[in-house]
């Protein structure tokens, strides 16, 4: 293994884009060396409603980056998240010419290829054609067949597509803003990568990432993913709740559920009190506590409530044994896996993302989950399978080594 891969992740959120570069050892493990964080301007859920805004807010976020990790960036894998986005799950297979033959390398790229062209939707571009299990000789269920003797492959895959203008726009924009997106990668599959235990995933597991604008699904059932889905519900819901209910600017909303965010009205001392600043008050005003978290609460609940209902449309729960998983910057109110367990009659944990080193003060938060998981997958890159645009174009691996390459260039 080369001794020293420095690798970048660009999360573009709804409120905010992350930039992580991340060096991998000889020994295969992650250290981040720079972080870079900026307010998502001009996207929300994925989609580009404002150019400009969006590539300045992509470019200071990788300034920053830059900065900290002293590496001039030029590649990136970029997340796709929104309710833009489709899955398929499909099979394919190839028999041999020949009654047995070794599977190689090439055979098991042209059943993706396969795969990839069956599932092709005009105007949606293939975003992933993830291989949930081989079958060789429609008896034996293998991980990784290359190099194994059989007359047949088979394959079962989860394919994510988005919407070609949304995904072309934000491709462009991240080029305007000087970089390559040399992968896209769907914010659920992201997120399950680092805060998922494969225990989890053979058990059956749901991921929700509840972000500010989008909450990502994942469900994983005997250790492969069965669904993605993002819908456009968040934590921006609540802050416009409080910024309603209080009559306060959408800023000061935010800043008090942050800072006072409580899922649970029980959970709070009746008698604490809080300051707000309604517009139009010379001096600020005291509130109960409990009164901010009862909109908290109430749209949570309303939150879950519409993510039960695509649950239960997936006829895949009574797979799941490992219960909910929640992480994305939502997952931070205190108290929120209790309200989800009660919710959802379920266990559910928060989940942070792991398996990484450095700057852990500063990204062991659920909304860092995004970003984590794509350093790991690109370090983990034969997992990958990229469209076809990108690899009939540049060839991911290619790409990824070129990018190593020129990475390496410091900046001054
Ligand atoms: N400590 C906290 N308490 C309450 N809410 C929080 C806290 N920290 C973050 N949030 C909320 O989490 C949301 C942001 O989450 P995240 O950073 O995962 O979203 P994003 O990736 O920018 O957006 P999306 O994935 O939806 O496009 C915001 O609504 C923010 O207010
Ligand atoms: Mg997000």
């Amino acid at each position: 293994m080369e001794k020293e891969k420095v690798i970048v992740a660009i999360d573009i959120g709804t409120s905010k884009v992350t930039t992580v570069v991340g060096e991998v050892d000889e020994l295969g493990d992650l250290h981040i060396i720079g972080f870079g964080e900026s307010k998502s301007k001009g996207i929300d859920k994925g989609v580009i409603t404002n150019r400009n805004d969006a590539i300045k807010s992509i470019r200071e976020s990788v300034n920053l980056a830059e900065t900290t990790s002293g590496f001039k960036i030029v590649d990136a894998i970029v997340n796709i998240g929104g309710p833009h986005i489709e899955y398929q799950n499909d099979k394919e297979f190839l028999t041999f010419g020949v009654s047995q033959k070794e599977i190689t390398h090439e055979d098991i790229e042209s059943l993706h290829a396969k795969v990839i062209s069956k599932a092709s939707k005009e105007n949606y571009e293939i975003i992933h054609a993830l291989a949930k299990r081989y079958i060789i000789d429609d008896e034996n269920d293998v991980l990784d067949p290359e190099g194994m003797i059989a007359s047949k492959l088979e394959a079962e895959f989860h394919i994510i597509l988005d919407k070609q203008t949304s995904y072309y726009n934000l491709k462009k924009v991240i080029e305007s803003a000087g970089i390559f997106p040399a992968e896209f990668v769907a914010n659920s599959v992201a997120s399950a990568t680092s805060v998922l235990y494969n225990e989890e995933k053979e058990m059956g597991v749901i991921l929700l990432d509840i972000g500010a604008g989008t909450t990502d699904i994942a469900i994983y059932i005997e250790g492969a993913i069965e669904y993605t889905k993002s819908i456009p519900i968040g934590g921006n819901q609540i802050t416009m709740d409080i910024a309603h209910r209080f009559k306060v600017s959408k800023e000061d909303a935010e800043a008090l559920k942050k800072e006072h965010g409580v899922a649970i009205v029980e959970a709070v001392d009746p008698e604490e009190t809080i300051n707000i600043y309604p517009r139009g008050y010379e001096e600020p005003i005291e509130i109960n506590k409990s009164l901010l978290v009862e909109t908290i609460e109430a749209r949570v609940l309303d939150i879950f409530d519409l993510i039960k209902k695509e649950l239960q449309l997936t006829q895949l729960l009574g797979k799941v044994n490992a219960g909910i998983v929640i992480t994305g910057g939502v997952a931070n109110i205190q108290h929120l896996k209790t309200l989800a367990e009660a919710s959802f009659g379920t266990d559910v944990r928060i989940g942070k993302p792991k398996d990484y080193r450095g700057f852990s003060e500063k990204l062991s938060f659920p909304q860092y989950a995004t970003s984590i998981g794509m350093l790991t997958m690109l370090r983990d890159s034969t997992n990958i399978i990229s469209s076809p645009e990108l690899n009939r174009n540049h060839g991911f691996f290619n790409k990824i080594k070129e990018f190593m390459d020129t990475v390496r260039n410091w900046f001054y």
